[in-house]
């Protein structure tokens, strides 16, 4: 029988730490409890000393999540760890994850602290988390730069100290795949006690390797892997869970590893992580791209028909790939609205909740006859985005365009409970809206992206916008859906000056 490979998940933290990534508690619950319906083994939810919102975040994970792991990220530093612990005191299984750089340049340049030091900072963290839980995981951070007889060292006196998973990060993306296995398989043969720990890879993707080398130290030893939904994750990202997981489910010849996951929940995974943060996946992504199971040329396509396994090495269906199908309409009842969410995994936390999501529902049926499932995410999203940044309200939009007129965009917003009205030109609808916009509310952001997406097709599908606002080194990104484009891109810049107005500093885990 196969190994178990453990998955340990960790969008809501390397994830979130993606520029603009940053979510709110209610977001990390929801993205939490698809992570336990696709029956991921760990989830790290955060790292609560951060903030106090993260570490309300982590807390609320904690005490939502029955089926998964909670883990909670601490610095090798006593008031870490002890915050790490008491967000995660109502988990039914905590995890600890501690962690200390163990590269020359990051003990010298970024700690100032000497091998031994760094050394006795990581066994004291090890043995202080220990006192909270028995499923302690360490870090030696930069372990893909860290010299290796060191690592070795503080390997073997971290496990003596209680931890339970060790994790080798490639925190800078450096290594290579035969190196990077390498180094796993001479950790596991060169410290004493490595029978005592499980070993663990956490890759970035600076190189584009993030999943090879995961998947070589697998072939080496390494029984759990860290990971994200999309690939989502610091710089270029960490290691794609769904290319991870596949990979291992699709070449058991190969690998003497499986998970337990239920694949057929990662497209919807997918699509929540990239709707609730704004991060579009791009077509022909791997798994989950739009293109990912499309079969464009004729040869193909024949093949296909003739028998699937000519060009299709997975089925669409075991990732989560539906048919669109139309799952609801505007004679659907409260009922079916709720139930069809239910099945989505999507609940209410009042009836009050429940009523305003159903009015919006017959808002959209009476713009557009078919409601998917797609439609029913997004509708969710939008409102729960509302429901917790709500300093600028969108009431109204007109917008005059016209070939060889210049557009024109008059604005209505309620601002602190007051209505303002507002009008623009500019040299698009949306840019009219903009300035429109702009002109009540002298953000003064920079506009970075502005993207549309449809959320399904048609051309009375809705449009779903993203887009990226910086200020002062800040950044933020905003969402709106619609199934007219110049309203949805007014939601998605408004939704991202009221998020603009709710970032609050937080400690970064690496700086
Ligand atoms: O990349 C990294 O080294 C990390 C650690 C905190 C595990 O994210
Ligand atoms: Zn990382």
């Amino acid at each position: 029988m196969n190994d178990r490979l453990i998955i340990f998940d960790t969008t809501l933290r390397d994830g979130e730490q993606s520029p603009g990534a940053s979510m709110t508690r209610d977001e990390k619950v929801r993205i939490a409890r698809a992570l336990e319906r696709l029956r991921v083994d760990v989830i790290e939810a955060g790292f609560p000393i951060s903030s106090i919102g993260d570490f309300e975040a982590v807390k609320a994970v904690a005490g939502a999540i029955k089926d998964s792991t909670v883990c909670g990220l601490a610095r090798a530093v006593p008031k870490d760890i002890e915050r790490a612990a008491e967000a995660l005191k109502e988990a039914v299984s905590p995890r600890i994850h501690t962690f200390i750089a163990t590269s020359a340049i990051h003990m010298e340049k970024k700690l100032g602290m000497s091998p031994h030091q760094v050394l006795e900072q990581a066994v004291a963290a090890v043995r202080l988390a220990r006192n909270h839980t028995d499923n302690v995981e360490f870090s030696p951070e930069d372990a893909g730069r860290s010299e290796l007889d060191f690592l070795c060292r503080v390997i073997e006196a971290v496990i003596d100290a209680g931890a339970r998973t060790i994790n080798i990060p490639d925190t800078v993306g450096y290594s290579v795949p035969e190196q990077f296995g390498g180094l796993i398989r001479d950790l596991i043969e060169r410290v004493p006690n490595a029978d005592k720990a499980v070993f663990s890879v956490h890759c970035h993707n600076d190189l584009g390797l993030a999943v090879s080398n995961s998947l070589s130290a697998v072939l080496n030893g390494a029984r759990q892997v860290e990971c994200t939904i999309n690939g989502l994750g610091e710089r270029a990202g960490n290691a794609a869970l769904e290319e991870v997981v596949m990979t291992v489910r699709t070449r058991q010849d190969i690998f003497p590893v499986d998970v337990r996951l239920d694949t057929t929940q990662i497209v919807t995974c997918s699509r929540l992580v990239s709707n609730i943060t704004g991060f579009a996946v791009q077509p022909n992504k791997a798994i989950v791209g739009a293109n990912a199971f499309a079969h464009e040329s004729g040869i193909h396509q024949d093949g296909v028909l003739k028998s699937r396994e000519t060009y299709e090495i997975m089925r669409a269906q075991d990732v989560g790939w539906k048919e669109n199908r139309m799952v609801l309409g505007k004679l659907s009842g409260r009922n079916a609205f709720r139930s069809r969410l239910g099945e989505l995994g999507i609940s209410f936390a009042s009836e009050e909740e429940l009523n305003a999501a159903f009015s919006r529902f017959k808002d959209l049926a009476d713009k557009k006859h078919e409601i998917y499932d797609e439609d029913l995410q997004a509708l969710v999203t939008d409102a729960a985005m509302k429901a917790e940044n709500e300093r600028y309200q969108l009431v109204a939009l007109r917008v005059c365009s016209e070939t060889g007129e210049v557009p024109e965009a008059t604005v209505t917003l309620v601002m602190d409970g007051q209505e303002h009205g507002a009008t623009s030109k500019g040299s698009g609808p949306v840019d009219a809206a903009y300035r429109a916009i702009e002109s009540l509310v002298h953000s003064n952001a920079d506009l970075q992206l502005y993207s549309v997406n449809n959320i399904t097709s048609g051309t009375d599908a809705q449009g779903e916008v993203t887009v990226r606002l910086e200020k002062g080194g800040r950044i933020v990104n905003g969402q709106g859906a619609d199934t007219d484009i110049v309203v949805a891109s007014a939601k998605a810049y408004i939704n991202g000056l009221n998020k603009m107005m709710l970032l609050v500093e937080r400690t970064h885990p690496q700086v």
